[in-house]
């Protein structure tokens, strides 16, 4: 059994929607812990509801980065996991963080990477006159939401959209999304080639919805 670590800072739907894909798909995996830097996340009571055991490092105990950084490595490795999926954290990692968990370490971002890199990603969408948008899982490197696209879902941006009535479309997709790719990882089903560009053993890595 391999085993998941999801790191979350807030309303963890979308590592419900890992522990419920994991559980439904008899994964050969187990999330065996969520971890976050806020003690009010609240996807903390979900996971402990699952019986899914649940860390708290609070990025505020610690003077800087570093600090917050190694700390959360600690409560990372006591884990021993496979795979360690970034899901709505909201904290910028150091390159040595980056670099222990290189080849394992996700992150879901919505937005049609390289577009719209950062925050407020659907007002950006919306102001930039987008027909399209979306979310993109990746790998994590040290330049923030630049790492290896591993997949992505596109919905439409339709006529009358506000920032929230597109974020509620792409966050739904978000959830067929991520367990889909951390599926892969468990899987071992990808490859990051010499240019940096992922391949997928079967070649699927786009949902249109
Ligand atoms: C998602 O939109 C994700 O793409 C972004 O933060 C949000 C997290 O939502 N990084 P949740 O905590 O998974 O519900």
């Amino acid at each position: 059994m391999k085993r998941i670590v999801i790191l979350i800072s807030g309303r963890g739907s979308n590592m419900e929607a890992i522990v419920e894909a994991c559980a439904a798909q008899a994964w050969p995996a187990r999330v065996a812990a969520v971890i976050s830097n806020r003690a009010d996340a609240a996807g903390l009571d979900y996971a402990a509801a699952r019986g899914i055991a649940t860390a708290v490092v609070e990025h505020r105990a610690y003077a800087d980065r570093e600090g917050f950084d190694a700390a959360l490595a600690q409560a990372i490795d006591a884990q021993a996991p496979d795979v360690v999926v970034l899901a709505g954290f909201m904290r910028i990692l150091t390159p040595g963080f980056v670099q222990r968990y290189a080849g394992r370490l996700l992150n879901i971002h919505p937005s049609l990477l390289p577009a719209f890199t950062g925050l407020h990603t659907h007002r950006r969408a919306i102001e930039a006159g987008c027909k399209l948008a979306g979310a993109t899982v990746h790998y994590v490197t040290a330049e923030l939401d630049h790492g290896p696209i591993v997949a992505q879902a596109a919905v439409p941006v339709l006529p009358g959209d506000t920032e929230q009535t597109l974020a509620a479309r792409v966050l739904a997709s978000e959830h067929r999304l991520y367990p889909m790719a951390v599926r892969w990882a468990i899987e071992d089903a990808l490859q990051v080639d010499a240019n940096g560009v992922v391949r997928q053993r079967d070649g699927a890595a786009q949902l249109m919805l």
